[in-house]
């Protein structure tokens, strides 16, 4: 039986995965590099630098350690700038209220963010206080596939693995999730997400209901 639902923060909770792309993008295209939305889908998830080696063996470029952190930094600075032009009614509808019904059916909810920027959206939006737990980017040793994330999530709120259920809209999110040993409902294309358990096109496409049989 499910005691608590994990959420994946860009993507799922709101439309910050189109900012990370777009940034994404635009230091790629700089660096003479094409990248694509289909490409982007392998960032998702992943740290900072990581999404920067991706690019880069896209590009079939080696740059030196400091380089890499000075376009990693550059790119950071862009999609700082995209969230603070954001507005709290920015967040996918009905998702705030989603997670007030699971916490209305006695469920805890924790948020799981590879994202260093996790606390300032969560400002920005005014949802930090809907979590009973928070664990971000800064905490982590490990990103997504690696299950670091969500194990810590569920320690925190003192709930089993097996009894946590997480939303997530990255490949390697899914993967972090099964490789906790949890539930994982997939936002996104099934093609994509197929190691989850169920996959919807939206976040609030899934019915509180179903959780009493995943
Ligand atoms: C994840 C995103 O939530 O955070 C990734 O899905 C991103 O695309 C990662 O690279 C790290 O984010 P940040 O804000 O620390 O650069
Ligand atoms: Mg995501």
């Amino acid at each position: 039986m499910i005691q608590a639902v994990i959420f994946d923060l860009d993507g799922v909770i709101v439309d910050t995965a189109h900012y990370h792309f777009i940034a994404w993008r635009r230091l790629a295209k700089e660096l003479g590099i094409h990248f694509t939305e289909q490409e982007n889908e392998q960032l998702k998830g992943v740290s900072r630098m990581r999404s920067l080696e991706i690019i880069l063996e896209l590009g079939n470029l080696r740059l030196s350690q400091e380089e890499m952190e000075r376009l990693a930094e550059k790119k950071n600075q862009w999609f700082v700038d995209y969230i603070n032009a954001m507005k709290p009614g920015e967040i996918f509808p009905g998702v705030k209220e989603l997670i007030q019904d699971i916490r209305a059916n006695g469920i805890k909810v924790a948020l799981a963010s590879s994202s260093k920027n996790a606390h300032t959206v969560l400002d920005l939006l005014n949802i930090g206080g809907l979590f009973d737990a928070i664990v971000d980017g800064t905490m982590i040793t490990h990103t997504k596939p690696d299950p670091e994330i969500f194990l810590l999530a569920a320690n925190k709120l003192n709930i089993p693995p097996p009894q946590c259920l997480v939303f997530e809209d990255a490949e390697a999110g899914v993967e972090a999730a099964v490789a906790a040993g949890m539930k994982c409902i997939g936002v996104g294309s099934p093609q994509q997400l197929s190691k989850a358990n169920v996959v919807v096109p939206k976040t609030v496409d899934f019915d509180i209901n179903r959780i009493k049989i995943i």
